[in-house]
Parts: structure tokens; sequence; C-alpha cells
């Protein structure tokens, strides 16, 4: 499942965040990837403790708490340490991959990457190229959203970063361990969850939905690992 995040970040966020990285201190961005992904990997990243990248990191995790919808898309356990990466002038692409399995935090905690989730930082105008291209059953997305938003997909899927050829693509990237560790179930329950609130909605409470409510939680009971 492919699932766009409106407004992670705002305005004043987006402003803030640009002019972080106005003079921030980009590195090559191979070092982070494994074997395969550095091969084809073209990019620059900021190392996670600088200050551009904290700050970042801190106001994209701020705007997931906020988010309703990926709070039950996700169904988050564990949030990876958000990075920050450019693709600009001669490091401007990153080919077909899949994310390493497993991350480790700063702190020895490993962290099973079940989703991936990229806040685009630029505007669409400011560059051309650099779709986030996603391979899935259903063939090929490309994906290219407003500043601020987000997409998140699944973390098993073959993805590419297509060429930028003007301008500078910006964005936030990190991975997600789910509580729920399967896709089918997570979808599961991000339905039921999204047509119950539509239900109160239309409807107010009921009966009916307090029941479905409970089955919500009994499934999630019975698939969640905490
Ligand atoms: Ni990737």
């Amino acid at each position: 499942m492919l699932l766009t995040l409106p407004d992670i970040l705002d305005a004043n966020d987006l402003q803030q965040a640009r002019r972080l990285l106005a003079d921030a201190p980009w590195t090559g961005g191979k070092a982070s990837a494994g074997t395969q992904a550095a091969q084809v990997k073209n990019n620059q990243q900021l190392p996670y403790e600088c200050e551009a990248s904290q700050a970042i990191g801190a106001m994209v995790l701020r705007g997931l708490e906020r988010s309703a919808l990926f709070l039950s898309a996700a169904l988050p356990r564990k949030i990876f340490t958000p990075r920050i990466n450019r693709y600009a002038g001669a490091a401007n692409h990153y080919g077909n991959h899949v994310d390493s399995a497993i991350r480790s935090l700063a702190d020895g905690q490993r962290v099973r990457t079940d989703l991936s989730c990229t806040v685009f930082l630029s505007e669409p105008a400011a560059y051309d190229g650099g779709e986030l291209t996603i391979t899935g059953t259903g063939g090929e997305q490309r994906i290219k959203l407003p500043a601020g938003h987000a997409v998140l997909y699944p973390g098993t899927s073959v993805h590419q970063v297509q060429a930028v050829t003007r301008g500078e693509r910006l964005a936030c990237f990190f991975w997600v361990e789910s509580l729920v560790r399967s896709e089918e179930q997570r979808r599961l329950l991000f339905e039921m969850d999204m047509a119950l609130m539509q239900l109160r909605q239309a409807h107010g409470e009921s009966a009916a939905t307090t029941a479905l409510t409970g089955s919500y939680h009994n499934l999630l009971r019975m698939w969640a690992d905490t």
C-alpha cells in the first residue's frame, strides 16, 4: 500500500528547514547504504548528528505524531532516526534497490524496516526529475509530492530516485518498524479504522460502531507485538 500523508510539515517548518540546509555539511551518500545499494546510489546526505539533521528530524517526528493517518497506517513501534538527503548536480540519482531489512540506531537498538517514508522538502517546481519510483505488483508508480507532504510505502519494495536534471531535491527519509509486522494485517486494520471514522462522521456513535471498534482492538491485540 502506498499512502500520501499530507502536511507533515507546515510552511514555517519548511522555511526553517531550508534555512538550516542552506549551509549544511553534505557528504556522499554511499556510506550508509548496503553493498548492492551502494553500487547504484549517487546522492548526498547529512551526518545524522549535525544540527540541521537533528532539528529537521525532530520537526518531522512532531508532524508524524499529529498525523492520524500515519499512526493508523503505520502503527509505529519504532521509528529510525530521520535522515536528510539531496539530489542535485552530479550526485543526482539512486538506482533500483531494496532498503536493508534491519537498521541500527546510535544506541545499538535495531529497527526492522517494515515501512519506508519520504517527506518532500523541495517544491516540485524547484526541480526536474527526482521522482521516487516504486515497483510493485501493480507496476511502477512515480511519486513527486508538494513540499511538506510524505509518502509511506512498504519497506519490501524495489524503488529508485530518478535523476534530477535541474535544481535540487531535498528530502527527509526514515523507516518504521510496525507493531504489526504483516503488511496484509496492517492494511486490514487501516481500512477498518478509516471505515469506522467515516461511519462515526456520518451517523455518530452507535452500538454497531462500538462493537466494530472492539473488533478492531481485538484484532490489533491478536496481531501486535509490543
Ligand atoms: Ni531506498
